[in-house]
């Protein structure tokens, strides 16, 4: 348990001496976690265990800025099945102790996924086996943690309208391998596990304005709604978020009447992975920043009439820590810029953004008087 006594042993409380932000104040009441509270909202980010362990910059942000964080990919399955019969919990576990020692929430990141499943999986698992395989991986890891989470994402992206099928679902191994109860499997067996935890269904395009957006949207309800129909223990929906500039378009009132949909299903809503591909915009910084800030606020302004948003997470704290430059490079092959903190860790446009859509909430508490007047942005 190395990496655990690391990054406990490592933390320190809000009083932190180390000052990340200079000329920027972004902490204390003025940071995004008090104006998300003053919203009835959590604001978070999903964290990179190894930065967190060794990078004192990006541990200062997540301490001052976070009430909720998610392993951007510790609790996926190829992290913690080294092979079919082990389990590596540690750096899962030094998370969670990080998480409980700052009084942070945390979420669990995934399940069951098409993706991120060790090498071994797809020469070892098979259809005698992989309801068994699927079970006794939740039992074992969602019991592990169980009274201690705030959320599991137990399903994560499970439509793929492109895939043809009648009722939506995706052609993923754990469809093909256990059959379309696959769903339901998991979500009771999470339950069983840790009857605490908000089990979440969670899923990446809901809010496009695109068709397959739209497409997205009804297979999404009618899955849940069968869930729903059949005492199936889910109870809040991820609506990823994954944002790609310029938003001229954004699934505004589609986005709305599907939030509205769930909230009637008793669901509550996390936009849970948040960020802003700036893949399509020209190299001009200022303009990079200004667009995808804008892009923040308007989707924002948007999802937060919702009453049932009660969380906001970006994926990756800075610039530097996205996964973006791997999954959708530039042509330029200049860095993205998708998130609120730039790799120097200062405050961007778009945490100005973030923060006046949280003040912007309806019903939240007026901005206190400091947050405003203190912030200024950079280079603008
Ligand atoms: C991504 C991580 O950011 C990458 O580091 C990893 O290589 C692949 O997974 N939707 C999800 C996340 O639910 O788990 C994905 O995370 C991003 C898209």
């Amino acid at each position: 348990m190395a990496g655990a006594a690391m990054l406990s042993g490592c933390s320190h409380g809000p009083q932190t001496s180390t000052h990340p932000l200079p000329g920027i104040d972004v902490t204390g009441k003025a940071s995004l976690r008090e104006h998300a509270a003053n919203a009835r909202l959590l604001f978070g980010f999903a964290v990179n265990t190894a930065q967190l362990r060794s990078n004192r910059s990006y541990r200062a942000i997540v301490e001052q800025q976070a009430s909720i964080i998610v392993p951007e990919n510790a609790m996926k399955w190829r992290a913690l099945r080294p092979s079919m019969d082990r389990y590596d919990f540690e750096d899962a576990d030094s998370l969670l102790t990080f998480a409980e020692k700052n009084r942070i929430k945390l979420r669990g990141h995934n399940l069951c996924w098409h993706q991120s499943l060790p090498d071994w999986f797809a020469a070892s698992a098979n259809a005698a086996d992989a309801h068994r395989l699927l079970v006794d991986h939740i039992r074992t890891v969602a019991g592990r943690y169980a009274g201690r989470m705030h959320s599991w994402d137990v399903v994560n992206e499970a439509i793929n309208t492109r895939d043809g099928r009648a009722d939506g679902l995706r052609n993923s191994p754990w469809l093909r391998l256990v059959g379309t109860d696959y769903i339901e499997i998991a979500f009771r067996s999470a339950r069983e596990a840790d009857p605490a935890a908000l089990l979440t269904y969670n899923e990446y395009g809901l809010e496009s304005a695109s068709p397959d957006g739209a497409e997205k949207r009804a297979a999404t309800l009618q899955m849940l709604r069968r869930l729903k129909q059949r005492n199936v223990p889910v109870d809040a929906i991820g609506i990823q978020s994954h944002l790609h500039a310029p938003s001229t378009q954004g699934a505004g009132p589609e986005l709305l009447r599907f939030m509205a949909s769930c909230r009637e299903m008793g669901l509550e809503i996390f936009l849970s992975e948040m960020d802003v591909s700036d893949r399509d915009l020209s190299a001009a910084i200022d303009t990079r920043d200004r667009v995808v800030a804008e892009d923040y606020r308007g989707f924002l302004n948007t999802a937060l009439q919702e009453r049932r948003v009660t969380a906001v997470l970006t994926w990756g704290v800075d610039d530097a820590s996205t996964s973006l430059n791997a999954e959708q490079p530039r042509k330029d092959r200049l860095a993205q810029r998708p998130l609120l903190f730039d790799s120097r860790y200062q405050a961007k446009p778009s945490f100005a953004s973030v923060r006046d859509a949280f003040d912007a909430r309806l019903g939240a508490a007026p901005a206190r008087a400091a947050a405003p007047s203190t912030f200024r942005l950079p280079r603008l």
